[in-house]
């Protein structure tokens, strides 16, 4: 039997989780509340907040999956890619906890770990697949050859597709994370109402930034013919922009299918809880001849369940790491 004990701290949810033989027993997030009255994640806050967290997070996730601390058999933790005053505080609680317990201690890539909570639950995707990773973040379109051979297609060039929400939502005066709201509000609206422009990105690449520009300047125009713009159209204006970055997304995922001949295609991170984007890509699927794979809900925002799962598949290479180890804000595969 591995019980293996995930840990996840790099931007602003305090996450710890047990998976025991690859089957997950608990998974506790907490989140840090105290960052929307900034507008955006305060990283010296979140390093405070992890600290306070940590431990009363690994306990609940120890209770929750009715085991005792000295059961568990190895330690995962997210070595980056995020905030480096976060990571370091999971990094030394994992380290410290291997060394005291005298049990291995293995590192993980977070957006590895992001594609790989599509092993979690069934129905899991074959290799290769195409997985779309899209946080707060990144912008991804990887070619997952097997669970630590990935080849990464294309990436933004400048803001995440996340970001693109966030900062949206911003302009929209909403708080944040402005994500989870603007798929709110979307639901309400005409997702053709107005229109906005599709970077022309050669390859696979993403870019998000003119958008941003495009819509602040479409609000501000709209404002001075009727100052109650954005009451009475938000959520016009929300589904339009999820319209376009839903499929900025999507044609550059079909793209990569197409060139790479792989159809087994899967979304990941943060910004695949989108509703809009699971129903299109559900859509261009049945269309296109895909598998589609869909994480479920709490699997696609920042969790450890992903840490510990990876972790596993790690625990059973014995690919572990020293004491040594320190926490890289950036990270590549
Ligand atoms: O993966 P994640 O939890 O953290 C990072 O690693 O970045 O992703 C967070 C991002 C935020 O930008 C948030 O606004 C976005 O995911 N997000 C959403 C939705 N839920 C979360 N964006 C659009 N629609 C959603 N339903
Ligand atoms: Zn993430």
């Amino acid at each position: 039997m591995a019980v293996i004990l995930g840990i996840e701290s790099s931007c602003d949810e305090t996450s710890a989780s047990i998976c025991i033989d690859g089957e997950i027993k608990s998974n506790i997030i907490a989140s840090q509340a105290i960052h929307a009255k900034y507008g955006g994640v305060v990283p010296e806050l979140a390093s405070r907040v992890h600290l306070q967290n940590i431990i009363p997070t690994v306990d609940q996730a120890i209770q929750q999956a009715k085991i005792h601390k000295n059961d568990i058999d190895a330690v995962a933790f997210t070595r980056g890619p995020g905030l480096l005053g976060a990571l370091l505080v999971g990094t030394s609680f994992a380290k410290s906890f291997a060394l005291a317990r005298q049990i291995p201690l293995i590192e993980i890539n977070h957006m590895q770990a992001h594609i790989l909570a599509h092993f979690i639950e069934e129905p899991k995707p074959r290799f290769p697949f195409l997985c779309l990773t899209v946080s707060g973040g990144h912008t991804q379109i990887v070619l997952v050859n097997d669970f630590f051979e990935m080849e990464l297609l294309g990436k933004t060039l400048d803001d995440a597709a996340g970001e693109a929400f966030d900062k949206t939502a911003k302009i929209l005066k909403l708080p944040y994370p402005g994500g989870p709201l603007v798929d709110q509000y979307a639901k309400q609206g005409d997702a053709f109402a107005f229109k906005l422009p599709e970077p022309q990105i050669p390859g696979l690449d993403f870019s998000f930034s003119g958008l941003k520009t495009a819509i602040l300047y479409m609000v501000q125009a709209e404002e001075r013919k009727n100052p109650n713009f954005l009451n009475e159209r938000l959520a016009d204006v929300c589904a339009s922009v999820q319209q376009r970055i839903v499929t900025i997304l999507l044609n550059k995922l079909a793209s990569a299918s197409l060139q790479t001949g792989v159809k087994q295609i899967a979304i990941a991170g943060g910004v695949s809880a989108n509703s809009g984007l699971r129903r299109q890509l559900t859509e261009l699927g049945l269309r296109n001849g895909w598998d589609v794979f869909v994480p479920k809900l709490e699997y696609c925002t920042d969790n450890a369940a992903m840490i510990a799962i990876a972790g596993y598949k790690k625990y059973l290479r014995k690919d572990f790491v020293e004491q040594d180890v320190a926490p890289l804000a950036r990270m590549h595969f």
